[in-house]
């Protein structure tokens, strides 16, 4: 099995973008961009987000009591890049808030969902994060969607509307 072929059918598979943040014991705030969000149980009610061992918020996040993901919204583009850009403050734009569980979120996501850790499974180089969602807040706003390495968003306007069935538009090819 070659590494190469599994991205590239992968690559084929739409998903949502998600800032997960969290805080560490001296306060200092950690987040990654992530596309492995996924729900996993609704009794008790369970998701994911899986994270790279080598990853530097690694040891933050498997350390971590709580997490928060922010499910982002169509034009938080920039967002999603910067929560992955290495070297660089992630929080220097200042435009995270305290949210859910005193953790930084973005106001202008479509969904946050809050979430204490149930548990971390090891799987090959990333960290299965299991969270026990806690909370949520969800807003009308169109999600932000990552497929064939672009952002890109449902082609229906609002997130209500992306339930009737229309095709996926290509808005342009990011640098991912
Ligand atoms: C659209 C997108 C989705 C990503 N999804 C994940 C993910 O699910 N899990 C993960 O560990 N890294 C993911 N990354 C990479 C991280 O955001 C980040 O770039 C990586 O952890 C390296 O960061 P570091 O400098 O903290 O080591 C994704 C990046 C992008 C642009």
């Amino acid at each position: 099995m070659e590494r190469t072929a599994l991205t590239h059918a992968m690559a084929r598979v739409p998903g949502p973008v998600t800032v997960v943040t969290t805080i560490d014991g001296t306060g200092k705030r950690w987040g990654f961009t992530a596309n492995s969000f996924s729900s996993v149980s609704l009794d008790p009610p369970l998701v994911l987000v899986c994270l790279n061992k080598t990853a530097s918020t690694h040891e933050a996040f498997t350390s971590a009591d709580r997490f928060l993901i922010n499910v982002l919204a169509h034009g938080q583009d920039a967002v999603a890049r910067r929560f992955a850009q290495s070297g660089v403050d992630r929080f220097a734009a200042d435009d995270m808030e305290t949210c859910e569980l005193g953790l930084p979120g973005s106001h202008g996501a479509c969904a946050r969902v809050a979430c204490s850790m149930y548990s971390i499974v090891d799987a090959g180089d990333h960290s299965i994060l299991i969270g026990r969602v806690v909370d949520t807040c969800t807003d009308d706003r169109t999600p932000l969607v990552y497929y064939n390495r672009s952002f890109t968003y449902p082609a229906t306007a609002t997130a209500t509307e992306a339930r009737v069935e229309e095709p996926v538009k290509i808005l342009h090819l990011a640098d991912w």
